[in-house]
């Protein structure tokens, strides 16, 4: 496996295709517009000037990684993929659409992967004609720095798409775990109502935010708070993921707390629209 697409360039696509460029992969990188892509790329090699910075890398191994990127607005382009990875946004009829395109432009052979947070995989392959194919790849943020992938097998994929995306994954210098097809599968049903409840702590004046996340890190031993987390991760992200939990299980434990909803409504996504539980500049 050498051709990897990714398809999105936000906060999880750029570091995937940074983490694969790196362990040298051919990457094409897809959005929907250039300026999008522009912005990624100058995201990723900022984040490898970390490793020049300090001392792992030179300027110009920082150049060869960011030189196997290829960034391309038009999915049709991308024909002689081996796998394409979706991180595209947390929505099952984005994905599903994009996934039937997908199914219709790649080769029969290539494996189509999804980085989503909580949505079915079986849902998403059976937009396709090859569900034996389709597979859940979650990495996590940040990719080149977070050593879990947490695979996803929907009820129809194959033991070859798992062992193909198995070594993939440890390639990329990760380590996978394989999980069933349940919505927010391990890592977002546990993590996210830790979250979730986190803001309704704050939500009923119970603390302040820093106290919040104060008490997480230094009692926990959580190398972030759980507000921080939020941000870090999007609110946006945090809200449909915490969607799916209650649609999938029918169950009001998972209800998003009113404040979340209402600071998504307002803009307020976290860190990358510069304002969330905190302000950024
Ligand atoms: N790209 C490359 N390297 C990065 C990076 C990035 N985006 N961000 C941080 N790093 C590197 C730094 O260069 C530094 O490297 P060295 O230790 O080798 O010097 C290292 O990571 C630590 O970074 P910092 O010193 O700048 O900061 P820190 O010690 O505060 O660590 C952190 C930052 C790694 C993000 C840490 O705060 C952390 O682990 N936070 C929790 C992250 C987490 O829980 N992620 C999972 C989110 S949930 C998810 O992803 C799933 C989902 O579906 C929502
Ligand atoms: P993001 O909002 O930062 O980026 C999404 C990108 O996808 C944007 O650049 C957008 O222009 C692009 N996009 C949207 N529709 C597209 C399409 N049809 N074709 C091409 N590009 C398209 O989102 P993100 O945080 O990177 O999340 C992406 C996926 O990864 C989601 O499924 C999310 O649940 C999952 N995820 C997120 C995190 C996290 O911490 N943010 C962690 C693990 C998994």
């Amino acid at each position: 496996m050498q051709n990897i697409v990714v398809i999105g360039g936000g906060t999880m696509g750029n570091g995937i295709a940074h983490t694969a460029a790196a362990s040298g992969l051919d990457v094409t990188l897809v959005d929907v517009n250039d300026s999008i892509l522009q912005k990624a790329v100058s995201t990723i090699t900022a984040n490898l000037q970390r490793g020049v910075d300090k001392g792992r890398m030179t300027a110009e191994e920082r150049d060869a990684i960011v030189g196997r990127i290829r960034p391309e607005t038009d999915v049709e382009a991308i024909a002689g993929a081996d796998i394409v990875i979706e991180a595209i946004i947390e929505k099952l009829e984005a994905k599903t659409q994009l996934f039937a395109k997908l199914d219709s432009v790649t080769r029969p052979d290539c494996i189509l992967a999804s980085n989503t947070s909580s949505i079915s995989i079986t849902k998403i392959a059976a937009a396709t004609r090859r569900p034996d194919k389709v597979i859940g790849m979650h990495f996590m943020n940040p990719v080149p720095v977070m050593t879990l992938v947490e695979v996803i097998r929907g009820i129809a994929t194959s033991d070859e798409t798992w062992q193909k995306v198995e070594d993939l994954s440890k390639r990329m210098g990760k380590t996978p775990i394989e999980v069933n097809d349940y919505p927010g599968f391990i890592s977002n049903r546990v993590l996210m109502p830790m979250i979730n409840e986190a803001i309704f702590t704050l939500y009923e004046g119970v603390a302040t935010r820093e106290a919040i996340d104060g008490v997480m890190k230094l009692g926990m031993n959580h190398p972030m708070g759980p507000l921080t987390l939020a941000d870090f991760i999007g609110l946006d992200v945090c809200l449909a993921i915490l969607r799916v939990l209650e649609q999938g299980f029918g169950d009001p434990k998972y209800r998003p707390c009113p404040l979340l909803v209402k600071m998504v409504d307002a803009g307020w996504l976290g860190r990358k629209s510069g304002r969330g539980f905190y302000e950024y500049r």
